[in-house]
């Protein structure tokens, strides 16, 4: 059976001010393939520090199944060894003078395991991951991804309840790190083990993430499932982080001609003199003149992306959008342009509505 994770009111602070984690409470399920997204410098890789047992929190516990691993306020402490817990560093931090066999049996000896047992438990490992062949090499006779293979054997080996995984593909390049995902959200299914992987890269987050956590200087910004992050994002932040190619987001007073265009405040609070006014690039469009549509404005670059393409265009007072151009316009065209969902968020950047055409 697998575990969950349970994270309760956890802080950080490091000496002598530095606030790493802000009170994070999130529980997450029995096999579940959590993702945690955010920024260099949110506190990613402290939370996983804690989970692990590396890093001791402030305030707050930590429970892995039924049992509390940490709980500062009551005085528990389990150490890293008797977690059940495997973790892959970012750096992966694979010992070169050791062949992948040596690496990955690593932590069998550490438990003093027989070495017979340890061969059956190695080889198991090794052909569920595709790297029977390369246990005789050292590291630097491999590729990055093979590698990295090796650094996730060494976690598994163990036989965790739970996985741990620090920017897994951040050493990657970009080929790879596609095939490196579907390779880990494969074992995952199939091991059903629960999993917590670190990133700061929105596109490995929705490649394998069941649902998703945005941490930001610490706090938690937003939870759940991919599709939700980005239909409704919680905040200017998250509407600004998540999206690719990266949403229009102008602060405008509310007697802006864009903002007066969109119909807004229908259905949003009144009495607020500015709002933040968010376009994702594939939730508007630029049409012919003389289309159905809101505004009117004139294409000032187009850009392909596969097999779409975009267009920014000048709508006037200050403000151009990124959209998808759905006519045959060019550089210095005018069009026009039709949204289909707008996001709208108070000066404080809370949302207050999401608009839909
Ligand atoms: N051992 C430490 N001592 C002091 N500050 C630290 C230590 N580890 C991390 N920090 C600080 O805590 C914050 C979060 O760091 P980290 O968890 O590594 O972020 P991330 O993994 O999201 O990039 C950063 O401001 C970082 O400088
Ligand atoms: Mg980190």
């Amino acid at each position: 059976m697998a575990k969950g994770v349970r994270i309760a009111g956890v802080w950080k602070v490091f000496p002598p001010n530095v606030v790493a984690l802000k009170d994070i409470s999130v529980e997450i399920r029995p096999g579940e393939f959590f993702v945690i997204l955010g920024p260099s410098g949110s506190g990613k890789t402290t939370l996983l520090r804690i989970i692990a047992g590396l890093e001791i929190p402030t305030r707050g516990s930590v429970a892995i199944g039924d049992r509390e691993v940490v709980n500062v306020e009551k005085g528990v402490f389990v150490e890293p060894r008797d977690r059940n817990v495997g973790m892959v560093f970012q750096n992966w931090a694979l010992y070169p003078h050791m062949t992948a066999y040596d690496n990955i049996a690593f932590p069998l000896r550490l438990k003093r395991m027989p070495e017979e047992e340890i061969k059956k438990r190695v080889t198991e490992v090794a052909e569920a991951l595709g790297i029977a062949e390369l246990l005789d090499r050292k590291p630097g006779h491999m590729s990055g991804g093979q590698q990295q293979r090796v650094a996730v054997a060494r976690a598994l080996v163990k036989q965790p309840d739970v996985l741990l995984l620090d920017e897994p593909f951040s050493n990657l390049d970009a080929r790879i790190r596609v095939t490196a995902r579907e390779f880990v959200k494969e074992l995952q299914k199939k091991l059903g083990i629960t999993t917590i992987l670190v990133t700061h890269d929105q596109a490995d987050a929705f490649a394998v993430g069941d649902r998703i956590m945005v941490l930001r200087r610490g706090e938690t910004q937003q939870i759940g499932v991919p599709e939700e992050l980005y239909s409704s994002p919680a905040n200017v932040f998250i509407a600004n982080f998540i999206g690719d190619p990266p949403t229009n987001i102008y602060k405008l007073p509310t007697s802006h001609r864009l903002v007066k265009s969109l119909g807004i405040p229908q259905g949003v609070e009144e009495g607020y003199g500015e709002l933040y006014i968010g376009i994702r690039p594939d939730e508007a469009a630029a049409l012919k003149p003389g289309d159905e549509g809101h505004l009117e404005g004139r294409v000032v670059l187009v850009e392909y992306v596969g097999s779409r393409r975009y267009a920014k265009v000048d709508v006037g007072d200050g403000v151009s959008l990124k959209v998808l151009l759905e006519c045959d316009a060019n550089t210095g065209d005018p069009v026009r342009v039709r949204v289909q969902k707008v996001h709208v968020f108070a000066p404080s950047g809370e949302r207050l509505a999401t608009l839909t055409y």
